[in-house]
């Protein structure tokens, strides 16, 4: 999806939910892709923390998640100058908006969203009416900004699909008022699987720690994961059917050093899974060197994520309140 220089960039958006770090199956399946992004599209990224909302979190742990958040994307280096990196709760139109889209969404298509039946029944105390309206607040997210492409994974694309829906059910009442959202597909990023079971995907939630790399994981801790990842029996390294763990090990090889897997095969061929092991590790640990050195450098230095924060959500709210302002005439508030 290369563009032409000559034509206006296309926008790109995504949000991040700030409750838990980002793993390496984020940052090589996606986040890595951003900075690549940021350079031929208009991209705006944001911190979902009103959808951290939608299931009980400690106040003073989101307050500093969302901080470690915001920290995480600036880190990414993506030019918070040129793109919009913002926390969503600065930026009042994204509710607003959600409000006016609740009343073009119906509760029937909304009631077959997966993942809020899924998490409904794991919080099974706690169904609020906020965790069913969620996929309405994330399609004002889109909206809102006239996005014309959202990354995202499987698990979003129901609620990407929503948002297209209530695009064109308004645009369908009133006249073309909202870009409709594709999901973006311009760079394939890695599926990185679970280092204790790699027939499923790397997730920050898996109950067992040694399963998921977080980007911000020690060298140390990183070394230890990877010596204790699940392989086979055949102490060969060769992407083959049925080896699942070396191939997810290979497939994260590859993408941190840009070898291919005949190369690796060739490079690895006679050395016993403990060698290999290693090299990917080492590998990880230098891909996310620089992560990790912005970060560190980011975090320290409170008074500049708070100023980030609100240069963004200026610039956020700048463009979403013509989006916003538009919506509400339309639909017939009055606007004195
Ligand atoms: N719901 C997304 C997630 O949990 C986060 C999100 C919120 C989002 N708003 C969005 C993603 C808009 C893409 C576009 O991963």
């Amino acid at each position: 999806m290369e563009q032409n220089v000559q034509e206006p960039k296309q926008r790109v958006l995504s949000l991040i939910q700030p409750t838990s770090v980002p793993t390496l199956g984020n940052y090589l399946g996606a986040l890595k892709n951003w900075k690549k992004m940021a350079r031929d599209y208009d991209c705006i990224f944001g911190v979902a923390d009103l959808h951290a909302l939608t299931i009980r979190v400690e106040p003073s742990m989101l307050r500093k998640q969302t901080q470690e958040m915001l920290a995480l994307l600036l880190a990414l280096d993506l030019d918070a100058e040129k793109n919009i990196v913002f926390v969503q709760s600065h930026v009042h139109t994204h509710s607003e908006l959600s409000w006016l889209l609740n009343c073009y969404t119906q509760f029937g298509e909304a009631s077959r969203m997966t993942q809020f039946k899924d998490k409904s029944r794991k919080h099974a105390d706690n169904v609020t009416v906020g965790l069913f309206d969620y996929p309405v607040l994330m399609a004002a997210d889109i909206l809102i900004y006239q996005s014309n492409y959202v990354p995202v994974g499987v698990d979003q694309k129901q609620h990407l699909e929503l948002a297209r829906n209530i695009a064109e059910r308004f645009n369908g009442i009133y006249g073309q008022t909202f870009t409709v959202p594709e999901p973006f597909i311009g760079t394939k990023g890695a599926k990185v699987m679970s280092l204790q079971d790699p027939t499923a995907k790397m997730s920050k939630s898996d109950p067992n720690p040694k399963a998921s790399v977080s980007v911000l994981d020690s060298p140390d801790v990183i070394v230890k994961k990877f010596k204790s990842a699940v392989t086979d029996s055949e102490a060969c390294v060769r992407y083959a059917e049925g080896k699942d763990g070396i191939n997810n090990l290979m497939t994260i090889y590859s993408c941190c050093t840009g070898l291919d897997y005949a190369q690796i095969e060739s490079d690895f061929a006679g050395k016993g899974y403990g060698d290999f092991k290693m090299a990917v590790a080492e590998a990880v640990i230098e891909e996310l060197r620089p992560l990790q050195e912005n970060y560190n450098h980011v975090i320290a230095d409170k008074a500049c994520i708070s100023d980030c924060a609100k240069k963004g959500a200026e610039k956020a709210l700048y463009v979403t309140q013509k989006t916003l302002r538009k919506v509400q005439k339309k639909v017939g508030l009055w606007q004195g």
